[in-house]
């Protein structure tokens, strides 16, 4: 059978960064409590009224279909990933395929978070190894500086999170023992109410506390986003942390183990581990477990925080420019976020 791989690989990073000094001026925090927990020192954010989740995305897919040897009319459809869309609809594939004059193929926009990237992947996987399409593009692309609560209630969040876009050109490969080896796709739904953004929103209170959003007495609409909403400023994301944090800590090395024992390879075997940028001590956590020397495993979040579905191409095409992924090494990507969703893909470079 077909097997798909990555031809091309692009990120792009908003100018403006953005200092935990700099967070401390619009909130009570500091760099030792951000630092300590998360490992964050510095995120990028995006221009207002300049930059999109859209716009980001395009720069990120200009230089992965570059480095893919094709053009942008090569392309046959387009996956974009992204929780903070340009609009709640239509998505924002349709954006980018309008700067990018590839007008007429398929554009599909996927909700997985942070695990977004990978659930991606493993659809282009899929339509490129089926022979159905030569050039999937696919796209992790997020402006959370714009929907964040910048004071003090918010701190447990905000500070977490930065802005930014990767991409990667999914073709076909005939080489024997290259490209994307398997992928494992994952979910709990019992987690949703734990990491989310909920208003604007269509549940009405419904898994949640009816009164406490205000939903004026109508027989039609008023739920979607009601004054209460806006006067309470609930519309924001919320976050349990520690919840979030110990099932994180689990499923991370139990999906990255389904990978490799798939594929009849053990954790020794792995040469590049890029999980998802969630939190530094989240990834040292699962390094330990696993027992990965510190040449194995990526880390950037230090530099740009959580870009959810963002993190892992950033992550993945850094390493790559640094020479520590090349031909032939094992990589292994792994993902964590909202949902609760997981997932791994794991890949012959
Ligand atoms: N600055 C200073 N103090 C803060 C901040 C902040 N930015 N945020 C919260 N605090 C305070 C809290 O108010 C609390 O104060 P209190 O003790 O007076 O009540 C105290 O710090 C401890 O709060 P906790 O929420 O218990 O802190 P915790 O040690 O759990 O750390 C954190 C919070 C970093 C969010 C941690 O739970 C975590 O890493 N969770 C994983 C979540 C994660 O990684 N999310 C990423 C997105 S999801 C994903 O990508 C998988």
């Amino acid at each position: 059978m077909l097997r798909s791989k990555i031809g091309g690989i692009g990120y792009y990073v908003p100018e403006k960064v953005v200092t935990n000094h700099d967070l401390m001026k619009v909130m009570d925090t500091s760099d030792e409590w951000i630092q300590e927990r998360t490992g964050i020192v510095e995120r990028r954010y995006a221009k207002k009224h300049e930059e999109t989740t859209a716009t980001m995305g395009v720069e990120a897919a200009k230089i992965a279909i570059e480095r893919a040897g094709i053009t942008a009319k090569d392309v046959d459809m387009i996956i974009f990933a992204t929780l903070s869309p340009d609009y709640y609809f239509p998505g924002s594939g349709v954006l980018l395929q309008r700067m990018l004059g590839m007008n007429g193929i398929g554009a599909l926009d996927i909700r997985n978070q942070c695990s977004g990237f990978v659930y991606g992947l493993s659809i282009a996987d899929q339509f490129v190894k089926t022979g159905m399409y030569k050039n999937v593009l696919l796209v992790g692309s997020e402006f959370h500086s714009c929907g964040l609560d910048f004071t003090t209630r918010g701190r447990n969040v905000s500070v977490i999170f930065g802005d930014g876009a990767g991409a990667v050109v999914i073709q076909p490969t005939d080489k024997e023992n290259q490209g994307i080896l398997s992928t494992h796709l994952h979910a709990d739904g019992d987690g949703a109410e734990k990491l989310a953004y909920f208003n604007p929103g269509c549940h009405g209170g419904t898994f949640l506390d009816k009164e406490k959003f205000g939903y004026p007495d109508q027989e039609y609409g008023g739920i979607f986003l009601t004054d209460k909403m806006i006067e309470d400023e609930d519309i924001y994301p919320y976050m349990e942390g520690q919840a979030v944090f110990k099932f994180a800590v689990t499923k991370f090395p139990e999906v990255i183990m389904e990978a490799l024992e798939t594929n009849g390879y053990t954790k020794e075997d792995i040469d590049m581990l890029i999980p998802h940028q969630a939190n530094l001590r989240i990834s040292q956590f699962v390094q330990h477990r696993l027992k990965l020397p510190d040449n194995k495993v990526w880390n950037n979040i230090q530099k740009y925080g959580n870009t959810t579905a963002a993190s892992i191409p950033i992550a993945l095409c850094e390493a790559w420019e640094a020479g520590a992924v090349k031909e032939g090494d094992l990589v292994c990507l792994a993902a964590f976020g909202s949902g609760f969703t997981w997932a791994s893909a794991l890949l012959r470079w």
